[in-house]
């Protein structure tokens, strides 16, 4: 009786699975306008009820343990690919702890190590990539960035021994667990089909590269570098227990599949969103001359501040194109929504968006124009971000401070006990690409328009459809 409304739906079951999977941003403004900011929709036969805007982030993402639950949504899916004990197959509070590890190994002097590994890995894929021969042609960008996120993220993350076996059995096998990390496995995660008994094989196999490659290091006494798999091997819980080997490992497929596909959809689209505007990739190039010289110096970790306009591409574009739309939490016990009458009992599952917000023409003037430069403060379409009524307030859930997002309407990296660690990697790696990018091309769109391709809802991320060509041309 006291349930949010109910999004209009012709058949049981089905419900609105169709109408949301395929344009997931359409399907909650248009349902915000007729209901407001809580309502509910089936999604396979599931009551799921959305809660929009910032005060909905705040009530599904700071979401108390005993009310709701991420790891009963996604251990399904995650747990086959990653493997056991770690993330959605362990306690919260052990989830809590392994982001610490985590956290801790991204320190100051990694991210100094990282920028020239991502550099040296950018400008070697165009010197000797197939389909950069030549001054010009066509490509499908997206195919290409998610090989280059792949190697740099490999390379900074796992060491170069790893990153070696990239170029041989570990992106077929990586391409493998994918496979198994689709919405389809939220049905069929258990079924003995083709898909799955590869992902499987897959699983113990990238596992047991990480373990003998754990077992070389320690032989070799080669334990002391600046990337996460020396990190997590030399970690101990608080009880005093190391990390084990197969945690480890466990651990290492986790960050590369969480920083995969959210790190080279979000490259795509930046690479996408230069070609529709080569005026903007021209102002990056100068201003990389600039702040650091005409004859632009390899670059360094340090040089990422002095290039405000290239940070603000990669901000800009995750405000539009954040790659996670919707976040899924089970609901635990029934919770009385703040304010209205609604309560939501344990057989929903909460849902939220925070792309709606990041979208509201209430917090970012004409919202749909991609602008980077309406993060200078000056700028007429400057976001009034932070809402005068709410602190932003900063909360330890056991991997040291992080915001509770409740004051502001951009969250692409989530908030809460669940928020992303890998956020400022994910700004070197993005920021590092997109400036040799530039030093090296001119894009535009084939056409010469200003269009932009369409969203691919079908993955569990908002990715470009494909294929997603553009026009590239090499500066002389
Ligand atoms: C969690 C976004 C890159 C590791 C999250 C969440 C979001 C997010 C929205 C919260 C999910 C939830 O609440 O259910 C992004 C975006 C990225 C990115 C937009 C890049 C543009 C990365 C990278 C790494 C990473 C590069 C690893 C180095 C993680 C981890 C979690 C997380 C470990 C925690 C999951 C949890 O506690 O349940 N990310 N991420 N992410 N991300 Fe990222």
């Amino acid at each position: 009786p006291n349930e949010p409304p109910l999004v209009f739906h012709w058949f049981p079951f089905i419900g609105s699975t169709i109408t949301y999977g395929m344009d997931p941003p359409t399907f909650f403004t248009e349902n915000r306008e007729k209901y407001g900011d809580v309502f509910t929709f089936i999604l396979l036969g599931k009551k799921t009820t959305v809660y929009v805007g910032p005060n909905g982030n705040d009530f599904i993402l700071n979401g108390k343990l005993r009310d709701v639950s991420a790891e009963d949504i996604y251990t399904v899916l995650t747990t086959p690919v990653f493997g056991k004990d770690v993330v959605y197959d362990c306690p919260n509070s052990k989830l809590m702890e392994q982001k610490k590890f985590m956290k801790i190994a991204l320190t100051t002097e990694a991210f100094r190590s990282y920028v020239p590994i991502i550099s040296h890995e950018v400008t070697s894929y165009f010197k000797t990539n197939k389909d950069f021969k030549g001054k010009s042609g066509i490509v499908n960008i997206s195919a290409k960035m998610a090989e280059i996120t792949i190697f740099t993220a490999s390379h900074a993350l796992q060491g170069s021994d790893i990153r070696g076996k990239f170029d041989e059995s570990l992106a077929a096998l990586y391409h493998d667990l994918d496979m198994g990390f689709s919405p389809i496995n939220f049905m069929l995660h258990w079924a003995p089909l083709p898909w799955n008994r590869r992902r499987d094989h897959a699983q113990r196999t990238v596992a047991q590269i990480y373990m003998n490659t754990i077992k070389e290091r320690r032989a070799q006494g080669n334990t002391a570098g600046l990337d996460m798999l020396t990190h997590l091997m030399n970690s101990s819980y608080k009880d005093g227990t190391k990390v084990p080997d197969h945690e480890v490992a466990h651990m290492m497929i986790a960050l590369l599949m969480a920083g995969q596909h959210s790190s080279s959809s979000t490259s795509s689209w930046i690479m996408l969103r230069l070609a529709q505007n080569p005026a903007i990739m021209e102002e990056l190039y100068q201003e990389q001359i600039r702040a650091l010289g005409s004859d632009l110096p390899p670059l360094k970790y340090e040089d990422l501040a002095k290039l405000p306009l290239n940070q603000a591409i990669v901000k800009e574009t995750l405000r539009l194109h954040a790659p996670i739309h919707s976040i899924m939490r089970a609901v635990k016990q029934p919770m009385p929504v703040p304010n209205t009458k609604y309560v939501i009992p344990t057989s929903h599952v909460l849902l939220a968006a925070p792309g709606v917000s990041a979208s509201d023409p209430g917090y970012f003037p004409n919202p749909d124009i991609w602008d980077p430069h309406r993060w200078d403060p000056s700028s007429p379409n400057a976001p009034t971000i932070n809402r005068s009524d709410v602190e932003d307030e900063k909360i330890d859930y056991g991997y040291g401070l992080v915001s509770k997002g409740s004051a502001s309407p951009y969250l692409p990296f989530g908030a809460g006990r669940h928020r992303c660690i890998g956020e400022h990697f994910a700004n070197v790696q993005l920021q590092t690409i997109t400036a040799e990018v530039v030093r090296l091309f001119k894009f535009r769109n084939p056409d010469g328009s200003d269009k932009l391709i369409g969203t691919d809802y079908a993955s569990l991320f908002s990715r470009p459809l494909e294929p997603a060509n553009i026009y590239w041309e090499r500066r002389q």
